[in-house]
């Protein structure tokens, strides 16, 4: 399984910190944002990644990270997004690359307290479809929304303005080697971008989604707020854990 980073998009959010730079290079506590969705994959056991950039400053990624061998890893695939055409989108541009391998997916501004390994190894054993992974919150209508009969997921609606679940749908997820095709298919939503929520909803229509609630805490940094709160969380307890 091949591992995949998203780290695209002009970060507007976050004006002007991102006037100049791209959303992932910004400071987390102690260290550069995107080095917490390389290390979830690396401890998850995942270490053929590609990390799709965009916007700007995208060759900084290159100084910074080079081959990954601070993370172990001996070698790292670079692609870049034009414009932010969505999260479903950016990860298109790691077909080529891929080569209708299964994927497990980041989005670069997630960081999560603990260890995927294992939901990682369940979707391995899956051999076939999706899975997602969920969270509460308390502030469901910021994210794609699971609405669950008993363990399953039965609709993810993206953002809802009167959210019914407060079940987040945070940004790690797991595909068979059909995405690619399914990523063809995609309409721009209202937002004008191809969405991550179509591709999980395709998966739940074919009956071949899981999902798994992930265990320590998980949050984005791409507003002030969450970007202010995840550095506390990491100052306080650290992310990615081993366990
Ligand atoms: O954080 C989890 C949430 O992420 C999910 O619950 C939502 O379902 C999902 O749509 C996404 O919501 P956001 O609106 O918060 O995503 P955002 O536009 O902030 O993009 C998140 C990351 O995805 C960003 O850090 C880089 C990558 N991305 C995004 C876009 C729009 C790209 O690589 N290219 C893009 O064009």
């Amino acid at each position: 399984m091949k591992g995949v980073i998203l780290a695209g998009g002009l970060g507007t959010r976050l004006f002007p910190l991102t006037k100049i730079t791209n959303k992932h290079l910004l400071p987390v506590y102690d260290q550069p944002m995107i080095y917490y969705p390389i290390r979830t994959l690396v401890n998850a056991g995942i270490d053929d990644i590609m990390i799709v950039t965009g916007g700007r400053k995208s060759g900084d990624f290159l100084s910074l990270l080079g081959n990954g061998k601070d993370f172990g890893l001996k070698h790292l695939n670079y692609t870049y997004q034009e414009g932010e055409g969505g999260i479903a989108e950016a990860l298109g541009l790691a077909e080529h690359w891929a080569k209708g391998d299964s994927v497990a997916v980041v989005l670069g501004d997630n960081l999560i307290e603990r260890n995927i390994r294992t939901a990682v190894d369940n979707f391995r054993q899956q051999r076939k479809g999706a899975k997602i992974m969920l969270k509460e919150v308390h502030d469901p209508e910021r994210f794609g929304v699971a609405y669950m009969d008993g363990d399953r997921v039965v609709e993810i609606i993206e953002k809802p303005k009167n959210p019914k679940s407060n079940k987040a749908v945070i940004g790690i997820y797991m595909y068979d080697g059909r995405v690619w095709d399914i990523i063809k298919t995609l309409k721009p939503s209202d937002r004008g971008e191809l969405e991550i929520t179509d591709v999980n909803n395709w998966y739940i229509q074919d009956g071949t989604m899981t999902a798994e609630v992930l265990e320590g805490w998980w949050t984005d940094a791409g507003t002030f707020e969450s970007l202010h709160g995840a550095a506390k969380l990491v100052a306080e307890g650290g992310a990615n854990r081993l366990d």
